[in-house]
């Protein structure tokens, strides 16, 4: 599923794939084989800075210092945007190709997202139906036939700039897509059989803000971003324990036990939150959420997983999206990949859905 808003149509094999994340950029180079993908190399590097509106000049020498180290020869790249900047709804829209599809959002944003979005352009994928499910327009014969589409939606003059940037950089710009979408794509391929046959969600926690995308039989049918992550967290106990910032995110990440019950208190909004997302699904389709699996570096930690699972009630548990992926990777970045794994969740979910 890719709903770029800029895709080169030409068939490639191999492709780097970064997500821009707001503490860490993330980047891999996966190969397309005939027998499945290949992980070929994979970095990860401190945001150039935690503000908006990277300059161009800025967001191409970052590109260029992450792709060195990916040591790789090839110029495709994919670049997922954050959750902050792009949205992404369900809308039912008439029958049509498209790009008929896209204009009509264009002309109507408010209609079909919900919000005027002026200078926006948008992308559309139309949500194969699954087999039993009911029409939209079923016991409707008025109108032309609808059907459900994901739309995609950021500025122009971001995917402009982010163009512009991959370009200097010396890249082609195959594609810019969602990160939301990263972590659905990439768990399709780790775990198919949980993918088409169970409800699940999917949460990514990053560090201003976390997603949950609800996946019910293969169908993504809920999708929210949520204003907490990591960042928070670290916020929240440097206040409480009146340290600084650094010295929170060292506690957190390594005597998490020290600070058990301001972490507790820290983590609760984030789970109500996502208890929220999953109570409305629920009743909405009267069906229950299985198991949510986790993602993003806040998912290392095994206590705030805990935590995430006495507050959803579901079972709750990390996941490592290059299970599905052959490894040909040095020796070095061989005993790393583990580790880093889940937060790689939406380069790697981007880089297979457009090889
Ligand atoms: N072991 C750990 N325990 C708890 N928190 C951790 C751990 N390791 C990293 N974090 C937190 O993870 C956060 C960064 O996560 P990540 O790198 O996945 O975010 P990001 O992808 O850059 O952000 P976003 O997805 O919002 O764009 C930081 O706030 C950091 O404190
Ligand atoms: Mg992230």
């Amino acid at each position: 599923m890719a709903v770029p808003f800029l895709n080169r149509s030409s068939k490639r094999e191999q492709v780097i794939s970064v997500d821009l994340g707001g503490r860490t950029t993330k980047a891999v180079c996966v190969q397309r084989q005939p027998d499945g993908f290949v992980l070929l190399g994979f970095a990860l590097m401190d945001a150039p800075i935690y503000e908006k509106n990277l300059s161009t000049e800025l967001l191409a020498e970052h590109l260029r210092s992450v792709c060195q180290t990916l040591n790789t020869k090839t110029r495709s790249l994919v670049l997922s945007l954050s959750l902050s900047e792009s949205v992404v709804r369900h809308a039912e829209l008439p029958q049509v190709p498209v790009s008929d599809m896209r204009q009509i959002v264009k002309n109507n944003p408010k209609n079909y997202l919900q919000q005027e979005l002026p200078g926006h352009v948008f992308d559309c994928y139309a949500i194969p139906a699954r087999a039993g499910a009911k029409m939209p327009d079923k016991g409707k014969p008025s109108g032309p036939p609808k059907e459900r589409v994901l739309v995609a939606g950021a500025r122009k003059q971001m995917v402009d700039d982010i163009q512009a940037a991959v370009k200097e950089a010396g890249f082609i710009p195959e594609a810019i897509t969602p990160g939301l979408l990263g972590p659905v794509n990439a768990f399709e391929l780790s775990l198919p059989e949980v993918f088409s046959r169970e409800v699940v969600a999917l949460v990514d926690i990053g560090f201003k803000s976390t997603s949950i995308c609800i996946l019910q039989e293969g169908e993504l049918v809920l999708s929210r971003a949520v204003g907490i992550g990591g960042d928070k967290m670290t916020n929240g106990l440097a206040e409480a324990l009146g340290i600084s910032y650094a010295e929170a995110e060292s506690i957190k990440m390594g005597m998490p036990t020290e600070v058990q019950t301001n972490l507790e208190g820290l983590v609760l909004p984030l789970g109500r939150e996502l208890r929220a997302s999953i109570d409305y699904y629920e009743h909405q389709h009267d069906k229950a959420v299985s198991q949510v699996f986790l993602s993003g570096a806040t998912s290392c930690s095994e206590m705030i997983v805990q935590m995430l699972q006495t507050e959803l009630m579901v079972e709750c548990k990390q996941w490592h999206p290059i299970s599905s992926l052959r490894l040909s990777l040095s020796g070095e970045q061989a005993g790393e990949v583990e580790s880093v794994s889940p937060q790689l969740t939406v380069a790697i979910g981007a880089a297979t859905a457009v090889l």
